[in-house]
């Protein structure tokens, strides 16, 4: 039985690369021959050259463009959309996720879009019509911390945040630290104390850190020296009205981004904090079976193929408690670096002797709604299409129980630059 669903699941992932390599070539051989006269003009039609995006992403780059205003540059194209190269293989991807993952969230769900903020039509833009959410915007000039121009920017104390948390996520070898897997993770289990069964409660709410009783909880486990850290963070940037549930999900943030190759996710501030506990249960477990994980992932809206994507942060873990005897042992060959190593070494037949692989992850990677994904972020051009799917799905998790989107302040020009060398 199972091996008949193996079978199947790997057939369709065959049809999906042949269909992506030959799109893929026809790609790079137009742009071999239009080059030169394209690295002129691509910077001024990035996103409507990109064919994941419906017109409507226009609207939404302008509108990206002017809230970032005299102080951010948008730069190169190519960069600015890698999911372009690869729009067939996310394409078949999402058709077998039926465009469920398109839902909707906080209060985007009920709101018209006459009323929706500039930064909320561009959230809604990133969750449904698959815009890119990952950007390359950045600050021209930062005023001085304590200058009545920083306090007037809600951004600018966040560069400031951001700049320290570098420090502590980026290793001499260039490589990302303990301290960027444990925000990364943190991330995950502060956004993830929500479903679509406990309303507005729960979620990216700062409260894995504001209220006690989380961190005692199993799941938790191991996350209590970065939540030392963000205690001493909160208790230095607070008095600059910088909140706890931003702080989690910037941190997660700046962490993906200090890793080499890890993504630049859009990234939003104006979370409202809590200091009641998020509802138990909710956080997935090493040992469940795939099926649960799946039900559990899309209570949460996301489907199986964002949980595909947001397992790939693995790609940066070490674990500690799943087997104690191996403790520090990673999840890929690779932990200090963003790449697609994980799913390769997790779809593997034996695992290499120096990572050790969550049995969550082999269950997950060989269901059939799950392996198309794995199988085509684990080949040779996997890269692009994963980034673009964890931003997105990330920018989704990051705002679980959210309830004020329409408030939120785009505060993405703060992170620093994406590392390719190391
Ligand atoms: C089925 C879903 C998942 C399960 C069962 C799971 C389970 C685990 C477990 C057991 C650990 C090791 C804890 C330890 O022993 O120290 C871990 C580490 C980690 N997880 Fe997950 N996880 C899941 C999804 C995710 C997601 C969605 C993210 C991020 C978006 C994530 C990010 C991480 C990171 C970065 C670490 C490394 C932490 C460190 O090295 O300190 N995980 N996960």
């Amino acid at each position: 039985m199972v091996y008949l669903r193996l079978r199947s699941a790997r057939d369709k992932s065959l049809d999906l690369s042949s269909f992506s390599v030959h799109r893929q070539l026809s790609l790079v051989s137009g742009l071999f021959l239009a080059g030169p006269l394209l690295f002129l003009v691509l910077p001024l039609f990035s996103y409507s050259l990109s064919p994941p995006f419906p017109v409507t992403t226009m609207k939404a780059s302008s509108i990206a463009t002017a809230l970032a205003g005299g102080t951010a540059i948008l730069s190169a194209a190519v960069q600015a959309h890698p999911g372009m190269m690869n729009s067939s293989i996310l394409e078949a991807l999402k058709e077998a996720d039926c465009n469920e993952s398109g839902e909707l969230i906080g209060d985007l769900q009920w709101l018209h879009p006459a009323e929706l903020s500039p930064v909320a039509y561009l959230i809604k833009s990133i969750l449904v019509d698959r815009f890119d959410a990952q950007s390359n915007e950045y600050y021209g000039y930062v005023p001085p911390l304590h200058s009545a121009a920083c306090a007037r920017d809600t951004c600018c104390v966040w560069w400031y945040i951001a700049e320290e948390m570098t420090q502590l996520f980026r290793a001499f070898d260039g490589q990302c630290t303990d301290a960027a897997r444990g925000a990364i993770r943190l991330g995950f289990h502060d956004a993830a104390g929500w479903s679509k069964f406990t309303g507005d409660f729960g979620g990216a709410d700062g409260s894995i850190v504001l209220a006690p009783e989380e961190i005692l909880r199993r799941p938790n486990n191991g996350l209590q020296e970065i939540v030392q850290q963000y205690k001493f963070w909160y208790d230095k940037w607070s008095h600059f009205g910088v909140g706890m549930a931003d702080l989690i999900q910037m941190g997660a943030n700046v962490a993906t981004v200090v890793c080499p190759l890890g993504p630049r996710i859009r990234s939003f501030v104006g979370r409202r904090d809590s200091f009641i506990p998020a509802p138990d249960g909710l956080l997935p477990s090493p040992f469940d079976p795939a099926d649960k994980l799946i039900d559990l992932f899309r209570a949460k809206t996301i489907q199986p193929l964002g949980l595909a994507a947001l397992l790939g942060a693995h790609s940066t873990s070490r674990q500690r408690f799943v087997d104690p005897a191996r403790a520090g042992f990673p999840q890929d060959s690779t932990p200090g670096v963003w790449d697609v190593l994980f799913y390769g070494q997790t779809l593997a037949a034996r695992s290499a002797p120096d990572i050790f692989r969550f049995p969550s992850d082999i269950v997950l990677a060989e269901h059939p709604r799950m392996f198309p994904a794995f199988k085509a972020f684990a080949g040779p051009n996997g890269q692009a299409p994963w980034d673009f799917e964890y931003a997105r799905e990330y920018v989704r998790l990051s705002l679980l129980g959210v309830f004020n989107i329409n408030n939120l302040t785009d505060c993405t020009r703060v992170l620093p630059s994406r590392t390719f060398q190391w």
